[in-house]
């Protein structure tokens, strides 16, 4: 049942990683040899550059023309984080979360803002919360894919289209993944580390009407750090949304946005995105369905991530050990992995239980997928033999 020798061939690429996350196929630094290095974000081809990155993301992404599309200072936290600070304390908030980063925003809004009306909607790894008990007068506060527990929220279709409460969707690891329904939401965030294989360090923050009509008509009752002020007079600083951004970007970073998008552009735009992911899961779906001792922490298959795919360890040998031993053996499976260059970064997030994650973002190539299995369950088959004996 469990393979005692060692595959044949490793994944040309062994980068399954959740964040940085694999650069596209075919990348190299030659990608970046058109940076503006050493030139001002503010010179004319720096703004071209930077203009280029909201137009083509709007493109790829379909995001309606009356939405704001901004590139925001500190990756994705970043960009939730002024969202939060910026829009919420006008009304009620409904924070939602079923694993680390939902936690990180509820408690940022509980023990920072300091909010009073909150309320917090939780499950446990590998599920959802109650999402008919989420109240759309109030505003909502989700993440459209829980990176550290491979669970996502099915579809938009839990969203009222008539709410008086705002959306804001931390949607890193889900944006180019998924069809995102622009009209459910009033903010989304994301960074170009993760689905793109960009790098981190710039947020992307989009904004419908309705959240500009927030951030013009509301003004939170706390100081606002230069690096999350959206608005001057009132009035919202619209040259943000056209790539004057509040602070200098890396313009290798920038460059390699940019190399992303063209790729992206290249192979068929969103839907092909999300076709690769959509077969990267199918391909894991396909190894669990056949594998004795793999199986998903998502309970559910609709709520299944198809980028942070979280698996647990299920067959009777491991179940039977405390949870010492549990973490002790996919810390040494992930490690044996790494030591064989077969998967970088596969272990489970500290916080989730023990298991592995395996990035299957767009630019994971299938075949390296393919040629990861065999060396899971030869890895497996390893560490169980050593630590029975
Ligand atoms: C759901 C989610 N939110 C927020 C973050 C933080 O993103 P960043 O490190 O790009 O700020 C991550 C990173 O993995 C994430 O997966």
């Amino acid at each position: 049942m469990y393979p005692q020798q060692k595959p044949g061939m490793r994944p040309t690429n062994p980068n399954f990683s959740s964040g940085p996350c694999a650069k596209r196929p075919g990348w190299s630094v030659d990608a970046l040899k058109d940076a503006l290095t050493g030139r001002s974000h503010r010179s004319g081809p720096g703004k071209i550059k930077l203009a280029k990155i909201i137009e083509r993301t709007r493109s790829i992404l379909g995001v309606p023309d009356d939405y704001r599309i901004g590139i925001v200072p500190a990756s994705d936290t970043g960009a939730v984080e002024m969202a939060l600070w910026s829009l919420l304390g006008a009304r009620g908030v409904d924070m939602l979360a079923w694993e680390s980063f939902g936690a990180g925003w509820q408690l940022d809004v509980s023990k920072q803002l300091k909010l009073e009306d909150v309320r917090l909607l939780n499950a446990d790894y590998g599920q959802l919360p109650d999402l008919s008990t989420v109240d759309f007068s109030r505003d909502v506060v989700f993440t459209w894919n829980g990176t550290t527990s491979g669970v996502c929220v099915p579809d938009g279709d839990w969203i009222v289209a008539d709410r008086q409460g705002l959306t804001i969707c931390d949607a890193t690891s889900a944006v180019f993944a998924y069809d995102l329904p622009w009209d459910k939401l009033d903010v989304t965030t994301y960074s170009w580390q993760k689905v793109m294989g960009g790098e981190a360090a710039h947020g992307m923050l989009i904004l419908s009407p309705r959240a500009v009509e927030r951030l013009e008509s509301y003004n939170p009752p706390w100081p606002m750090p230069k690096v999350f002020r959206l608005t001057k007079g009132g009035k919202l600083v619209e040259g943000v949304f056209r790539g004057e951004t509040i602070n200098t970007p890396s313009m290798i970073a920038v460059e390699d946005a940019l190399d992303g998008l063209k790729w992206a552009e290249q192979i068929g735009g969103g839907a092909a995105l999300i076709t690769r992911c959509k077969a990267n899961l199918a391909a894991i779906e396909d190894w669990v369905g056949k594998s004795s001792w793999a199986g998903f922490l998502a309970q559910d298959p609709a709520q299944r991530s198809r980028t942070s795919v979280c698996l647990m360890v299920v067959d009777d040998w491991f179940k039977g050990l405390n949870a010492d031993k549990q973490s002790a053996v996919v810390k040494a499976l992930s490690k044996k992995l790494d030591e064989e260059g077969a998967a970088y970064d596969i272990g489970g997030y500290r916080d989730a239980p023990p298991g592995l994650r395996l990035w299957a973002g767009a630019t994971v190539e299938t075949i390296n997928l393919e040629k990861l299995f065999p060396w899971l369950d030869w890895a497996y088959a390893q560490i169980k033999a050593e630590m029975e004996t």
